[in-house]
């Protein structure tokens, strides 16, 4: 097994901030990556906030916020990645934009670095067969909100080494998670299954089944779901549960994954969920 100590994250949205956050409080040396100066500042931002409240609710004390916080370097260069011995993709669920980061990733990490992608859905031998390091490339697929989800599911490409998935299989454990080992199909093992749910919540509302809200309150107190299908939806993003309903339609070919017209008009209607404020509900 490889020995990790420095893990370079690419991208500091919800996925991104929150993998640094674990990592780095795992003991992890982190160097968090974006491209916008913004959102890089966003990203660090949040992950001090969760910090503090973390300390005022006694799950750690100041200090170890403090050194966490110490833990993860922002940075606005992927040059500056070179030294990492683990690199962490979470950007955008895009294949143009997964595919540029990997060739590039692919030039700037060192010799033997693992490159590592978040993706929901996308196809790791694909990714890995835009690099020159086949054997280096390996699926590892957080959930959100990273802190509190267990789970890390692990997908090992056509060319994926024992060596490199066992690695993340390790460094996932060390950051408190249960890996779960999937195969390299379209949605993995988790979307697989949660996204046509979801899904089918949105064709049972626009086939006047029952009202949002009540779709949501049969789901939840009736299956002791924490959240309600539409409302997860939203939490995850409209768009991404698109993209990959998408992806499941295309890799499998069967009409059953065929994304639900509304779902559809929503995304196009820019009724992205939580994070444009509108999507099944309204936020503030
Ligand atoms: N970051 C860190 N911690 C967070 C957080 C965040 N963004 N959001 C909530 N928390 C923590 C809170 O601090 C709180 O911690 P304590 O209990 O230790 O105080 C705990 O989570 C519970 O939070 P709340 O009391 O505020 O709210 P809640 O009880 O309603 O729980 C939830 C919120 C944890 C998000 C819960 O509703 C839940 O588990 N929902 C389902 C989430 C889920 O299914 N995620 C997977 C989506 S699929 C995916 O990510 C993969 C994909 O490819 C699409």
């Amino acid at each position: 097994m490889q020995n990790i100590q420095n893990i370079g994250i690419v991208g500091a949205g919800q996925m991104g901030r929150g993998i640094a956050q674990v990592a780095a409080m795992s003991g992890y040396r982190v160097s968090l990556f974006d491209v916008s100066t913004e959102g890089l500042a966003k990203g660090m931002d949040f992950i001090k906030g969760q910090l503090e409240k973390g300390a005022e609710k006694g799950k750690w004390d100041q200090l170890t916020a403090a050194n966490c916080l110490k833990n993860i370097s922002p940075v606005s260069e992927m040059s500056a990645l070179a030294h990492c011995d683990l690199l962490i993709e979470a950007a955008t669920e895009n294949k143009v934009i997964k595919f540029d980061i990997f060739k590039e990733l692919d030039e700037v990490a060192k010799e033997g670095a693992i490159l590592a992608t978040n993706t929901s859905s996308i196809s790791i031998t694909e990714i890995a067969a835009v690099t020159k390091r086949a054997s280096k490339v390996v699926g590892m697929h957080f959930m959100n909100p990273v802190p509190v989800m267990k789970l890390v599911e692990g997908i090992r490409g056509l060319e994926t080494s024992d060596e490199s998935f066992n690695t993340v299989a390790a460094v996932a454990e060390k950051m408190g998670k249960v890996f779960v080992r999937a195969n390299d199909v379209p949605g993995f093992a988790v979307n697989r299954i949660l996204m046509p749910m979801i899904n089918e919540a949105v064709y049972a509302l626009y086939e006047g089944v029952a009202s949002v809200e009540d779709l949501d309150l049969a789901m939840k107190l009736g299956t002791n779901q924490p959240m309600g299908p539409l409302e997860l939806a939203d939490f995850i993003g409209l768009d991404t549960c698109l993209a990959i309903m998408n992806v499941l339609h295309e890799g499998l070919g069967d009409t059953k994954y065929r994304p639900c017209p509304l779902l559809k008009k929503y995304v196009l209607a820019g009724r992205m969920g939580r994070k444009s404020g509108r999507g099944f509900y309204e936020y503030k």
